[in-house]
């Protein structure tokens, strides 16, 4: 399951602060990390496209359109968006089964802006404060983790139209720094599934770099959730990021545990 909290400051970064960082990627790592930005359609604005950045495979670039797909596939409540249910088997009811309320606005509406109004879990200051998480904060960037786990952004300007000009950047979402620990590009770093959803045929082999906000309140790691530890997680990072875990393993055992304590405090 993806956490949505903090999302609404994620879909108020631009299409361009993506691609720009995609595009400073291969120069950071001898050209081994190419994170993949791919266009998706935005729903509410029919014939428009965005950069995706949310669902395991970047297969939505809004809110709105997100909510609608996981509505219809988890729930199987079609809206104005998503009018067609994925099966019918012992469907009684009529579509759309989210209809406007009182406001106008619609279940998957709410849930959107509900969405837009929430934060990610806070760090643990307590323990970002320690000598050993600083240090492996620095130990993180200096074998490059921080290229595909950005550590920091900025969001658009307040009242950037975007979402296919659907939707424009709220003062309280707008220029704001956020700390992501990822890139929300797709990369191949051999835990791939096998599943094309948006992308083109090459996505099946790669997955969205995991945000690490909010890490230390997950006790399973990886989309399959087949990790057990970070140590287990970071282990199993090869293709792109083969030379990054490498340096991982290669580390004294002091650094290694510092860099953990500092995932522990995210
Ligand atoms: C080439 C890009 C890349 C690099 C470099 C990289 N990662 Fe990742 N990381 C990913 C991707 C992609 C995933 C998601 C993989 C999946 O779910 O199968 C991920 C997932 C993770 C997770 C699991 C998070 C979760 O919520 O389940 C952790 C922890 C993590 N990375 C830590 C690290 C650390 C520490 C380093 C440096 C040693 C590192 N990564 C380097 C791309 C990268």
């Amino acid at each position: 399951m993806l956490n949505t909290l903090g999302d609404g400051f994620v879909e108020a970064v631009d299409d361009s602060t993506l691609l720009a960082i995609a595009d400073s990627q291969p120069d950071q790592s001898h050209g081994l990390i190419r994170g993949e930005a791919i266009q998706v359609p935005i729903l509410e604005a029919p014939g428009q496209t965005r950069v995706g950045r949310f669902g395991w495979k970047d297969q939505h670039g809004s809110l709105l359109s997100f909510a609608a797909d996981a509505y219809v596939n988890e729930m199987g409540v079609t809206s104005r968006l998503r009018m067609v249910d994925p099966t019918s088997v012992c469907k009684v009811t009529s579509d759309p089964e989210d209809r406007p309320d009182a406001l106008g606005l619609a279940d998957i509406d709410h849930f959107a802006q509900f969405v837009r109004g929430t934060k990610v879990p806070p760090r643990d200051t307590l323990l970002a404060t320690t000598p050993d998480a600083m240090a492996g904060q620095k130990v993180f960037e200096s074998i490059g983790c921080n290229i595909c786990h950005v550590e920091s952004m900025t969001t658009a300007p307040q009242r950037t139209p975007v979402n296919g000009g659907m939707f424009l950047v709220p003062e309280a979402l707008g220029n704001k720094i956020i700390h992501p620990f990822g890139d929300f590009l797709l990369h191949q770093i051999g835990t791939g599934d096998g599943i094309v959803q948006v992308g083109p045929e090459d996505t099946a082999a790669k997955l969205r770099t995991a945000p690490l906000w909010g890490l230390r309140t997950k006790s399973r790691f990886m989309h399959d959730l087949a990790s057990l530890t970070l140590e287990g997680a970071i282990y199993r990072h090869r293709g792109e990021a083969r030379r990054v875990a490498h340096d991982f393993r290669a580390l004294p055992s002091v650094q290694q545990q510092q860099l953990i304590r500092f995932l522990k405090s995210l």
